[in-house]
This record gives structure tokens, sequence and C-alpha cells, in this order.
């Protein structure tokens, strides 16, 4: 499948530039967790993908780690994504979990549980209509008196955060550091 250097006179550099593409693999194998450094490598394997000439790209996209993401990357962007909304709507009352107006509903799985909402369904829905004191954060969200006086959050937004209270409290609520933290 890999031609002859002399085949593709315009791309003479790109030898070079598929070692060091292996050499960032290998690098970026040593930082699967770091969900922004990850971030970065992708952008500039993208754009030295772009150096290389077509012969070269079948060979460099089987082992390009962008096409076969090890499954940790996944779930790290996605609990980084829920911690950030978490923080921005949820922190103010359920701080690590917890809850400053009724101790009795925290987001830990035993208070889950008890109160029947250890589902992502029932987070989803908790989150959206809100629940006694807790306001609904969905977009319609009713009544009013019941919802947030501030932003509401999109479906896809509520989904996720739901997904994050769960592995959080699947987990004990591990602290999750946020870069600017
Ligand atoms: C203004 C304070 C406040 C904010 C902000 C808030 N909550 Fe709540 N939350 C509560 C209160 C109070 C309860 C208990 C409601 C009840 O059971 O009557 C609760 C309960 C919950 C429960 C059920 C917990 C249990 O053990 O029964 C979940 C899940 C939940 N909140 C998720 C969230 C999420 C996700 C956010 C952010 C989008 C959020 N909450 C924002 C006050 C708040």
């Amino acid at each position: 499948m890999m031609q002859p250097v002399s085949m593709v006179p315009s791309c003479a550099s790109s030898n070079s530039s598929l070692s060091s593409l292996l050499v960032l693999q290998r690098k970026r194998t040593k930082i699967v967790g770091n969900f922004d450094q990850v971030g970065k490598w992708n952008k500039e394997e993208v754009n030295l993908l772009k150096f290389l000439a077509p012969p070269l790209m079948a060979a460099v996209l089987a082992l390009s780690p962008i096409f076969n993401p090890p499954v940790s990357v996944g779930q790290t962007i996605d609990v980084h994504k829920g911690a950030t909304l978490f923080r921005r709507a949820c922190i103010g009352c359920h701080d690590t979990g917890g809850n400053i107006i009724q101790p009795g509903a925290t987001l830990f799985l035993k208070d889950l549980q008890r109160n029947g909402v250890d589902t992502e369904e029932e987070i989803y829905r908790v989150t959206y209509y809100g629940k006694g004191r807790m306001p609904g954060f969905g977009e319609n969200c009713t009544p009013r008196g019941q919802c947030t006086f501030g932003p509401r959050l999109r479906e896809d937004e509520i989904k996720l955060l739901a997904e994050f209270v769960k592995s959080q409290a699947d987990q004990g609520w591990p602290t999750i550091k946020i870069e600017g933290d």
C-alpha cells in the first residue's frame, strides 16, 4: 500500500512527518486521561495529516489514534463537559454532591436510591422539571414558579448532567480537576 517516495515527489518530507506522528502517538498514549492535552494533540495530528500525501494517508490513518481512540478518551471528555455544566448550574446547592438546602437529598447513591432518583431517567426528570425546593432547568419546565429564574439548559445538556451525576454517584463523588481551578 505504501508507495516509494520517488513516485510522489511532492511528499519528500512525509517520512519525517510520519515518524513525528508516531512519536506523537507514543507520547499521547502516556497522557490519556488528560483530556485537554489530548485535545491539543488531536489538533496537531490533524494538521500533520493535512501535510501528508494521499498514498501515505492510508498507512497513517491505520496507525493514528484518532481513528482508534481509546474508550477512556470519550468518557473523559464527557466527564469534563459534565463537570463544567455542573459547576455552572448545580454547584450552588450540590457542592461535591451534597445538598445545602435539603441534607436528606444529596446526590450520593444512598440518598438517590432512597428517594427513587437513582437512574439517569429520574435524574433527568428532576433536573428538567425540578422537585420541591429544587428549581427545574428544562427549556419547557412548568409551572414557572417551579423553574429556575436563571438561564435554562438544553436537553442535551441536561442529559449529559444526568449521566455525569449518575456516574459521579456510582463512584462516590471523586474530585474532578478542571483546568483553571
Ligand atoms: C437552588 C438549589 C438547587 C440547585 C441550583 C440545584 N438543586 Fe438539585 N436539589 C435541590 C433540592 C432542594 C433538592 C431536593 C428536592 C426534593 O427532594 O424535594 C434537590 C434534589 C436533586 C436531586 C435528587 C436528589 C435526591 O437524593 O433525591 C438531583 C438528582 C438533583 N437535585 C440534581 C441537580 C442538578 C443536576 C442540578 C443542576 C442542573 C441541581 N440539582 C441544581 C436544590 C438544588
